[in-house]
């Protein structure tokens, strides 16, 4: 069993909009997966609650706390896959969701502002010894030099992910309709955006991800 923790102090990176669609797009894989919201706000719990679909991942919202004896259980039922959705907060329970994680992935947006607001949650994750990737989310579609700079900078961390996710409605409206971008157009390009990151990120817990993969945006 994997767990990818989802971290980033700042609110509306994507947290919980890349937890649903990747958790989706896991299941669609075959990988038994499952979702622990541990944010008060309760986005993705609150997402579940709108799902139609019977299948697909499960979520759970629990504390923090509750963390270290949940990730037993999980395995005893055969999860493969669990991504933690956490407050953008520095929170007791954040430090808990990092510390159970094989992965913590950090989204920000390209902006200085994300980039800059990032520090804190990189100086946890490397407190307490964990690993992480960064991966730029709500991106302007098409080329862009922002993306780029943003890219070049977060890359000199040694770990973004080589897919950056445009900004696009298909996020917004699947998290309105309980479903993942790729359930909601299989054939949309934010769908394969979610699947490759999905590749990239199983591929980097495998540790055979290579971070010097050229941006598909450049
Ligand atoms: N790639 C994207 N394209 C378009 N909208 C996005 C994208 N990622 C996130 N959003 C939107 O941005 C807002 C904040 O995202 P959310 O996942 O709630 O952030 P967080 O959980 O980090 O606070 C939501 O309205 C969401 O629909
Ligand atoms: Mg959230």
């Amino acid at each position: 069993m994997k767990i990818i923790a989802i971290v980033s102090q700042k609110g509306g990176t994507g947290k919980s909009t890349l937890a649903c669609s990747l958790a989706v797009a896991a299941a669609e894989q075959g990988l038994k997966t499952s979702v622990i919201d541990i944010d008060l706000q309760g986005t993705t719990k609150k997402w579940y609650g709108r799902r139609e679909a019977e299948d697909g991942p499960e979520v759970n919202a629990l504390t923090g706390g509750q963390l270290e004896a949940a990730i037993p259980l999980l395995r005893k039922q055969g999860v493969q896959l669990v991504i933690i959705d956490t407050p953008g907060a520095d929170t007791p329970g954040v430090t808990a969701a990092i510390q159970v994680a094989d992965l913590c992935l950090v989204p920000a947006r390209p902006s200085v502002a994300d980039i800059e607001a990032s520090a804190p949650t990189i100086n946890a994750i490397h407190r307490l010894g964990k690993s992480f990737s960064y991966v730029l989310n709500q991106v302007p579609p098409g080329r862009s030099i922002r993306t780029m700079d943003a890219y070049r900078v977060l890359q000199l961390t040694g770990a973004v992910a080589s897919t950056p996710l445009a900004m696009r409605v298909d996020h917004m409206d699947a998290l309105a309709t309980g479903q993942g971008v790729t359930e909601r157009d299989p054939t949309s390009k934010a769908s394969a955006e979610i699947r490759e990151l999905l590749e990239w990120l199983l591929n980097k817990i495998e540790g055979k991800a290579h971070g010097q993969k050229q941006t598909r945006v450049a």
